[in-house]
């Protein structure tokens, strides 16, 4: 093998961290098959030790899957380059929220699932830093394949056949499932703004609660707290009870990962199982990550016209 696995946290089966990658392997089809497995298998998979730039991080995604662009161009910002998306959070913009009687912070972010909101999610992306902040800044990662098995029985049979309807919303304070405790929405970057006016581009669509990996055939908590509206089919009130229970399960953060991010670390994650978020950072410093998007169909989503009766509720 021309790398080294170990665990990212000893008690969390989820996740891997791959140190001493020969770069030159990258391009190997035993060491890309050997990559790609441990993807599948763990979830997560954080590489440390590779050079720090953007062709390598772009090299890597390949082993992963196709390159794709972000479904939306006008989230993209105009210095996007090919395959690899800035993200930035300056003081001057950027969302910034307060929980309770916490201090500001920038570049916080919810738990989901990335372009829930569409019908095709992307199968997942590597995070790298370009400018990290003096404190702060982890991206939490929790296991929907783990927290299915920690469902109770009853629950898992009641959710077999549930979809979830999902639609943007660009206001990380105002969730319907799964909104933070205490916090409050001080200001809104202006390019959500500008997604927000033009939601008729993204109508509601649904996605199945529970699915099986292709691979392996282990059955996935298929489940984004932020973008979510409700169940398809069913009123508020029965959302209301099974999505609660749900939420219990898996938004339990003694089962996730926080990565506290070091120069030159690149984070690999399948968006198709693992929900992820953002613990923020002081709102007067700065963070620039860049992200690749790995492209992907798992064939489950759809459009769906329940959200207006969810919406009525
Ligand atoms: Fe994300």
């Amino acid at each position: 093998m021309v790398f080294t696995v170990s665990r990212l946290r000893e008690d969390l089966e989820f996740g891997a961290l791959v140190t001493d990658l020969d770069p030159a392997a990258i391009g190997d089809p035993a060491t890309r098959k050997a990559l790609y497995d441990l993807w599948i298998d763990k979830g997560v998979v954080v590489f440390r030790g590779l050079p720090d730039d953007g062709d390598t991080q772009i090299a890597l995604s390949r082993v992963f899957g196709k390159p794709a662009r972000h479904p939306l161009k006008f989230a993209a910002r105009a210095d996007t380059v090919d395959e690899l998306v800035d993200i930035y959070y300056v003081p001057e913009r950027g969302d910034i929220v307060r929980i309770g009687d916490g201090p500001s912070l920038g570049a916080w972010l919810p738990w989901h699932f990335d372009l829930v909101y569409v019908d095709r999610i992307n199968h997942g992306g590597i995070l790298r830093p370009i400018e990290l902040p003096a404190t702060g800044g982890a991206t939490g990662f929790i296991d929907g394949l783990e927290a299915y098995g920690r469902l109770p029985d009853a629950l898992k049979a009641e959710i077999e056949d549930l979809y979830v309807v999902y639609h943007f919303d660009a206001d990380i304070a105002g969730l319907r499932y799964g909104k933070t405790p205490g916090v409050v929405l001080e200001r809104m970057n202006p390019s959500a703004v500008t997604v927000m006016d033009r939601l008729a581009e993204l109508p509601p669509v649904a996605h199945p609660l529970v699915f099986t990996q292709e691979e392996t055939g282990r059955k996935v908590l298929n489940f984004s707290p932020w973008f979510s509206l409700g169940i398809e089919g069913m009123d508020r009130a029965a959302s209301d009870r099974i999505l609660g229970e749900v939420l219990n399960v898996l938004i339990d953060e003694d089962n996730a990962y926080f990565h506290e991010w070091r120069p030159g670390d690149m984070v690999l994650w399948d968006n198709w199982r693992i929900v992820h978020s953002a613990t923020g950072i002081p709102a007067e410093q700065r963070r620039h990550m860049q992200r690749t998007t790995i492209e992907g169909d798992y064939g489950l989503g759809r459009p769906s016209t329940w959200a207006e009766q969810l919406e009525q509720a």
